[in-house]
């Protein structure tokens, strides 16, 4: 267990690197236990959801090597009983499912946990793993899959789960047929989880657009594969720089990825500069109040939603920020509230009224992005503050402190 103490009120500014994201590398991981040999994966961030993905899939049978970024994966055979404890700890594990079904024709895997941050069934998965003929059963604790030899099918989902749409993208690689999903997720991610599946020899096609095709094919081999860089992470250091009214540059960043974040802190009043691999960032003098939903890309991403109410505290007028999402993604802002920002929530609408004078306060994180929200409060208050629930923030980001450290903040580690 570890708490930060944060020094608040000063100004951040420099470049920050951005690492590999971590919704795609915990899927290209999963990915690979589809194929066979010698896989190697790039920009791996070093956070504990990875190295917790890691541990299933050595639970499974792979070899995982894990340094400085640089993760070899050696898969040959596969088991299809996961690790319960581990992926009751992690929701991205049940991600496991298609990739095992399609390779052994069962899987059985623990109910997920993960962030607590509304219910999150996963109806639109099973339901599409049904279509291509599984049959699922519940005995427990577990969700049990079968299907001797996965088909192809054509499939409606009715939401865009990103889950789902890769979970179901996996299964359909080696599944006897074409399998079109449509209404499916178009976060890019997605799009490199299909790059990494054909270059695996798949025959994926369509990602970034609502209708993904693909193609089953008898067996799939090994890929070296670059993970993209992670959006969420960009977001939450931009918005660090203008919380504390700083300015500096995002490195290694898709703009267009988080072109709704920068559409929105730009009518905010934020000066940036895009260029092809970074933003630039100024604060303005006065930052205006924002109106904004979350939804699914290329809309504004749930994942950024507590970091943003958190800059809102320090915006000039009413901000409303709608969760339509997850339908409990709130729970942060009673913490906030203690550090004095005045926000009150209706429904799935968070309404802020800015800007609040921050006092530091002992916090505590109950979930990943709402961590890196409390931090961002942290780094505007007055005087010190501690953030308790460090584990949940180290899930997503790696080494939080020391990238503020090096940007001017002052967030000290302490371990308990
Ligand atoms: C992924 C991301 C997470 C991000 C989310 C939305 C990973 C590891 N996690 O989560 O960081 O916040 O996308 O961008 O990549 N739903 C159902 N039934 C289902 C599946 C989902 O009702 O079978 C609902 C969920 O409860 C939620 C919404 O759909 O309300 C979005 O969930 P989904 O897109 O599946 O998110 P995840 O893949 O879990």
């Amino acid at each position: 267990m570890a708490k930060f103490l944060v020094e608040g009120r000063r100004t951040l500014g420099g470049k920050v690197r951005i690492n590999g994201a971590k919704n795609s590398a915990l899927k290209l991981m999963v990915a690979a236990l589809l194929g066979q040999g010698k896989f190697t994966l790039e920009n791996v961030p070093e956070i504990t959801d990875v190295k917790t993905m890691a541990g299933v899939l050595r639970a499974l049978g792979a070899d995982v090597r894990f340094s400085s970024g640089r993760m070899e994966l050696t898969v040959s055979s596969v088991e299809g009983q996961t690790p319960e404890a581990l992926v009751k700890s992690m929701r991205a594990s049940v991600q496991v499912m298609g990739p095992l079904l399609a390779r052994l024709g069962w899987a059985r895997v623990a109910k997920p946990g993960g962030c607590n941050i509304g219910s999150r069934p996963l109806d639109i998965h099973l339901a599409g793993f049904e279509q291509m003929g599984a049959s699922i059963d519940v005995e427990g604790d577990m969700f049990v899959a079968r299907a001797p030899r996965l088909h192809g099918a054509d499939i409606t989902f009715r939401y865009p789960s990103v889950g789902a749409t890769e979970n179901i993208m996996m299964a359909a690689t080696m599944a006897k047929g074409r399998t079109v999903i449509r209404n499916a997720a178009r976060e890019p991610e997605i799009i490199d989880i299909q790059e990494f599946l054909n270059r695996m020899g798949a025959r994926v096609k369509g990602a970034g657009t609502p209708v993904i095709t693909i193609d089953g094919v008898p067996e799939l081999g090994s890929a070296d594969y670059p993970v993209i860089p992670d959006r969420i992470e960009a977001g939450t250091y931009l918005l660090a720089f203008l919380i504390t009214g700083g300015s500096g540059t995002i490195e290694n960043v898709v703009p267009e990825h988080i072109a709704p974040l920068l559409q929105v802190v730009s009518a905010m009043g934020a000066e940036l500069d895009v260029q092809e691999n970074s933003v630039r960032v100024v604060s303005p003098s006065r930052l205006k109040a924002c109106q904004v939903s979350t939804g699914p890309y290329p809309g504004f991403p749930t994942d950024l939603q507590p970091q943003l109410v958190a800059l809102a505290t320090q915006a000039w007028g009413s901000s409303i920020v709608v969760e339509e999402v997850f339908d409990r993604r709130f729970g942060y802002t009673s913490e906030l509230q203690k550090l004095g920002a005045q926000i009150e929530v209706r429904k799935r609408a968070i309404i802020i009224d800015g800007p609040n004078e921050l006092q530091g306060v002992k916090l505590a994180a109950g979930d990943l992005r709402a961590g890196a929200a409390l931090v961002l409060g942290a780094l505007a208050a007055e005087g010190e503050s501690v953030v308790q629930g460090v584990e949940h923030i180290d899930r997503g980001y790696e080494a939080m402190e020391l990238r503020l450290q090096s940007l001017g903040g002052h967030v000290v580690r302490i371990e308990e």
